[in-house]
């Protein structure tokens, strides 16, 4: 199975982040007193408080934590409790800089922010995981603990990694890896401007270039590295935690960060992965001055769709209960009534059976005070707490929901070969992430929900048998093993859609000797006869199919054919090839591939979809606007269907059915009308 997860939620429930290291500790049996009061009864602790643990090096106290624990045991509220190395203390990057990560010019990231060491340095491992096994020797057997979240946020902040335990370790990665020196010079294809290495001690971590530039496949492999070097850090951890953890409490650690394989952190060091979300990032006001990016509102649906692929019955770890806000970087507006609520929804819709709210109390001090948490620094209840308490009874109403599955008969296809490519190479980049974007923007203003599907080395064409339809946008690597997957995949009844530059580049990121789609030629039956941008001169072009006249995005290859199944759908209707291949079906087996020259748009992917037969596949349930997301879990043979209102105007959405309103307890058909903001959840009766 693609997907592992040695955890399950008994129950859907709430918690929060507190941290009793801000905070008089008079404060904290009032506190937790009022969490309970008002529906929250985890809280996750610990993750920065390294310097709590050990004041200085080798002295380690457990006495804060020691009393916080006694009062959450008091309280009955269970703790999740940190890793604390998310921040190395000051004694200890003084001491041993070399732990420290740095810029590619090598200065050394200093104190004053977080998270500022390299995962490679044999120091910071020998003093990471000392603390790591006196906490969790300590605190572990603690009835109140229920779980482990490994430091904070792998990769966030930073995902790239220059000092110089990591040259060393860079260089062994890549001994393992290649074995020969002339492998690696293949490889990276260093005879191009004179790069070829005579000696492993002249192979460096990307170092300060002209304009920045480095050689595209040593960046491939070393985006890989850091991948790797994260994880191995995170090991360290988990290995750690195994030897104390009571059983039945958990291991997680809160992503999703880049530059890091978290399917593969999942598989080898976690129990069950969860997630922190942020919806109002959408909104910040410094990066993004008021401008119109698409589906703003909902943008964090296409991250839970990513975070289910990792993990279906993920937590989130930090849910957004306030303002965003940093002193120097974030600033967005402050959750409207409602929002938390919707927002909350919104993850337990994707398959969140765990939500804890960031974070009990805004900080009075430091970088992160207006980072707002549902109190303000005034301490007295206030509306968002009352709307924690309103989501505690949702969350009551829908309780039989856990543990549900999340249907889609449509998967978006990704390997993170092509995800760590598309960041290095301009052309995959601006291809795939607009075709992924615009593939998300489709799939929710036609209402019909989507998987991301992970291709990765133990993926069986059994697991994706269960998508009628796949999507794979631009894999412009593509390799052996995944080719026969996907042939697999169609042979049994599938129905691939490939786009542009399909099977360009090999697992080096080289291109390949071979006209396009490459080592998937045999099987779609077709080939790329050339290519082209859509210069900012050139006027948009479409395909015409059956009388349509379909958009085909920013990117075209002229396609022919080259078998005997396959034949000509839509032909190019503009530029200098006009009338020539744009869209090819090829039947194989009991399936079929539809390779397509073009990129997507919201536009053409609704045609995909109609025409392959998977588009709105709940229209004879529900009818719904399209400010409102619709999905539907299903467990046991029952199924339940979410409505979500994104807009801060009412929406009517239609019941074709009657179907139970879970918190009502009505038999509801017909309109509906949703407040803006407003969630529904129904049960539908019949079984499936
Ligand atoms: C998260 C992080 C938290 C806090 C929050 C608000 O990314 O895990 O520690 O910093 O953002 O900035």
């Amino acid at each position: 199975m693609n997907r592992k997860q040695n955890f399950k939620w008994n129950n859907l429930s709430l918690g929060v982040c507190y941290y009793p290291e801000h905070w008089d500790r008079n404060l904290w049996q009032d506190d937790l007193r009022r969490m309970k009061e008002n529906g929250i009864h985890t809280v996750r602790v610990g993750e920065f408080a390294w310097s709590i643990f050990e004041q200085e090096e080798g002295e380690f106290s457990f006495e804060l934590f020691d009393s916080f624990l006694n009062l959450a045991e008091q309280e009955e509220i269970k703790v999740i409790f940190g890793t604390p190395t998310a921040i190395p203390p000051v004694w200890l990057t003084e001491k041993y800089p070399e732990v420290l990560n740095c810029r590619k010019d090598g200065v050394l990231f200093r104190h004053g922010m977080r998270r500022h060491f390299n995962y490679n340095s044999e120091t910071l491992h020998r003093l990471a995981s000392r603390v790591v096994h006196q906490v969790a020797e300590h605190y572990a057997k603690r009835p109140c603990i229920i779980g482990w979240q490994i430091d904070n946020e792998l990769n966030c902040e930073i995902n790239e990694y220059y000092s110089e335990s990591d040259n060393l370790a860079f260089r062994k990665f890549l001994i393992e890896k290649y074995k020969t020196l002339d492998a690696l010079n293949e490889a990276w294809g260093t005879v191009f401007w004179n790069q070829t290495y005579n000696d492993w001690n002249q192979v460096f971590v990307p170092r300060t270039t002209i304009n920045d530039m480095v050689n595209p496949h040593l960046k491939l492999d070393f985006i890989r590295f850091i991948s790797e070097s994260a994880i191995r850090y995170c090991r360290m951890q988990s290995d750690i935690l195994r030897l104390y953890v009571k059983e039945g409490d958990f291991i997680t650690t809160n992503g999703m960060f880049s530059n890091l394989d978290n399917h593969k952190m999942q598989d080898t060091c976690l129990d069950v992965y969860t997630y922190d979300s942020y919806p109002n990032f959408a909104y910040c006001m410094k990066e993004n001055p008021r401008q119109n990016r698409t589906l703003n509102d909902r943008k964090w649906s296409r991250n839970l769709m990513e975070v289910r692929s990792i993990c279906p019955h993920f937590g989130i770890m930090e849910q957004q209960s306030g303002a965003n806000g940093w002193n120097t970087l974030s600033d967005a507006p402050a959750p409207k009534p409602g929002q938390m609520m919707l927002w909350t929804m919104q993850s337990i819709m994707h398959g969140a059976d765990y939500v804890s709210f960031f974070r009990w109390r805004t900080a009075t001090k430091g970088t992160e005070m207006y980072w707002h948490g549902i109190l303000d620094y005034d301490n007295c209840d206030n509306r968002k707490l009352r709307e924690v308490k309103k989501i505690y009874n949702r969350v009551k109403n829908i309780e039989e929901i856990v543990g549900a599955e999340y249907v889609a008969s449509v998967g978006l296809v990704r390997d993170y070969d092509n995800i760590f490519d598309t960041q290095l190479d301009i052309w995959h980049g601006r291809i795939a992430d607009s075709s992924e974007m615009e593939i998300f923007v489709a799939s929710q203003l036609k209402h019909t929900p989507m998987d991301s599907v992970y291709i990765r080395e133990n993926t069986q064409a059994e697991e994706l048998k269960k998508y009628k339809v796949l999507i794979y946008p631009h894999a412009e690597i593509l390799t052996e093993k995944t080719v026969g997957v996907l042939e697999d995949y169609v042979h049994q009844g599938g129905c691939l859609i490939i786009g542009a530059r399909t099977g360009q580049k090999d697992r080096n990121g080289q291109c390949v000797m071979k006209q396009m789609p490459g080592i998937l030629a045999p099987l779609t039956q077709s080939e790329v006869k050339e290519f082209t941008l859509i210069g900012p001169d050139d006027d948009d072009v479409f395909m015409n199919w059956s009388g349509k006249q379909v958009e085909t995005g920013v990117f075209n290859d002229i396609l022919s054919i080259n078998g005997e199944e396959a034949k000509v759908l839509a032909n190019y209707d503009g530029n200098y090839y006009v009338g020539r291949p744009a869209l090819i079906e090829t039947k194989v087996g009991e399936g079929k591939v539809l390779h397509f020259g073009g990129t997507f748009t919201r536009k053409n992917v609704e045609v995909f979809l109609e025409y392959t037969g998977v588009l709105e596949p709940f229209s004879d349930l529900i009818k719904a606007s399209k400010e409102c997301e619709i999905a539907v879990r299903s467990k046991n043979g029952k199924r339940y269907l979410f409505a979500l209102n994104f807009a801060k105007t009412s929406q009517e959405i239609g019941l074709n059915r009657s179907v139970t309103d879970m918190d009502t307890k009505e038999i509801v058909k017909g309109t509906v009308v949703l407040a803006p903001y407003e969630t529904k959840v129904y049960r539908l009766e019949e079984e499936l």
